[in-house]
């Protein structure tokens, strides 16, 4: 476990039924919006991968790009974004997965990254692991090697930490919420 991951956690905010009745929203707006803990949260992400052999990072769409883009600039790295369906311009190669309800699709460069690049992969947070494990899917095809997969929560009781590793997909996050 990361040394502040108590401390940051604790800047994590619930928000009860959002966005719908029954959900627990776990926004973690306030972990950034602080400049400690913005700082702290992101020099853990760099603390882990500063002596690995990396060649790019890839932030997933939206809350992704936040921490993805930082942690890049601070590990001298270049930031590819992945995104949600018809935003990016170029050529693009597409993975589709399912949601809770209906499905998804993300989309990455077909340039975005070379094959036998070493590249982290992240995002804000795993629940169900579609998203992720469908951004990691879109590495692999460009022949990508996904070095980790890195959130800062996880939500164990949706399956997604579960579901990545046992696709194989090493994972690093800071905090869970049971
Ligand atoms: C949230 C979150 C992850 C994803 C996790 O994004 O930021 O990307 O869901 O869910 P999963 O593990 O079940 O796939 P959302 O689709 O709400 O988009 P946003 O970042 O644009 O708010
Ligand atoms: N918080 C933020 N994003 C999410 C959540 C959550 O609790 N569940 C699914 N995506």
């Amino acid at each position: 476990k990361p040394l502040y991951a108590d401390y940051l956690q604790s800047h994590i905010r619930t928000v009860p039924d959002w966005p719908q009745a029954g959900v627990m929203f776990r926004d973690i707006t306030p972990l950034l919006q602080n400049p400690k803990t913005f700082r702290l949260l992101v020099d853990t992400f760099v603390h882990r991968y500063m002596d690995e052999k990396l060649d790019m990072v890839a932030g997933v769409d939206a809350r992704g790009f936040i921490l993805g883009a930082v942690v890049a600039y601070e590990l001298n790295l270049g930031f590819v974004p992945i995104r949600k369906k018809g935003k990016l311009p170029f050529l693009t190669v597409a993975e589709e997965y399912e949601l809770e309800y209906g499905s998804a699709t993300v989309e990455i460069h077909t340039d975005a990254v070379k094959a036998g690049d070493r590249v982290l992969l992240i995002d804000d947070l795993v629940a169900t692991g579609g998203t992720m494990l469908a951004a990691a899917k879109l590495l692999g095809r460009l022949g990508a090697t996904v070095v980790e997969a890195a959130a800062i929560v996880d939500l164990p009781e949706l399956g997604g930490s579960k579901l990545i590793a046992d696709n194989h997909l090493p994972l690093f996050t800071i905090c869970d919420f049971a």
